[in-house]
């Protein structure tokens, strides 16, 4: 199991469209063992009460904050001299293979995983330390971050503790069982 801290940078968000996509991908990330969601984009207050809620009612998993800069914030990183910065991981379907390359990250540092929106910045293709493809054809962000983040941790990216939970789901074969603490 990768332990190292996992931020998920989701590029380019509007409000007028992508709420509905960008609240799975944040909902993907909690659930599969992200800590940090950073919307860059549109602010979108009601996205990150959403999420909130998920972590009230299932335990805290995840904190969001939106970013004004996230080109600055990558340019930094990726020219910092800290040995435990994050490498960046940028998902494209122009990247190399993801199940392959993921083999040669080093999995020792923390990583911020690049999501795009609707235009991608030429520019992130450089400043990324690796540009992965999940496949490399048109598809979807959220099932990209999610086969990625499957094949990051081993298989083991649902095996997370959330603490504070008032609903527990105990798994059944029958109907739904939830617990109330
Ligand atoms: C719907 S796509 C739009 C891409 C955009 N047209 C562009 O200029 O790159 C939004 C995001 O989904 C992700 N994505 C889509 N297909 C992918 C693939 N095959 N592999 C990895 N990521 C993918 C990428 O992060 C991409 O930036």
């Amino acid at each position: 199991m990768v332990e190292s801290e996992i931020e998920v940078l989701r590029l380019g968000h509007r409000v007028g469209r992508d709420p509905r996509i960008t609240t799975h991908l944040a909902l993907v990330s909690r659930a599969m063992g992200v800590k940090k969601f950073t919307l860059a984009g549109d602010k979108d207050e009601k996205l990150f009460d959403n999420i909130d809620s998920v972590n009230e009612r299932f335990g805290q998993g995840i904190v969001c904050r939106h970013e004004s800069s996230p080109m600055k914030m990558l340019r930094e990183i990726a020219t910092s001299n800290e040995k435990h910065k994050p490498l960046i991981i940028h998902l494209t379907m122009y990247g190399e293979p993801f199940k392959e390359t993921i083999e040669d990250i080093p999995k020792e540092q923390p990583i911020v995983v690049v999501v795009g929106g609707a235009k991608v910045p030429a520019e992130l293709f450089t400043l990324s330390d690796y540009n992965i493809a999940v496949g490399n054809q048109p598809h979807s962000e959220v099932a990209a971050l999610a086969l990625f983040l499957d094949c990051w941790t081993g298989g083991k990216a649902f095996e997370q503790e959330y603490e504070g939970a008032q609903l527990i789901i105990n798994p059944s074969k029958t109907g739904k069982d939830v617990r109330e603490v």
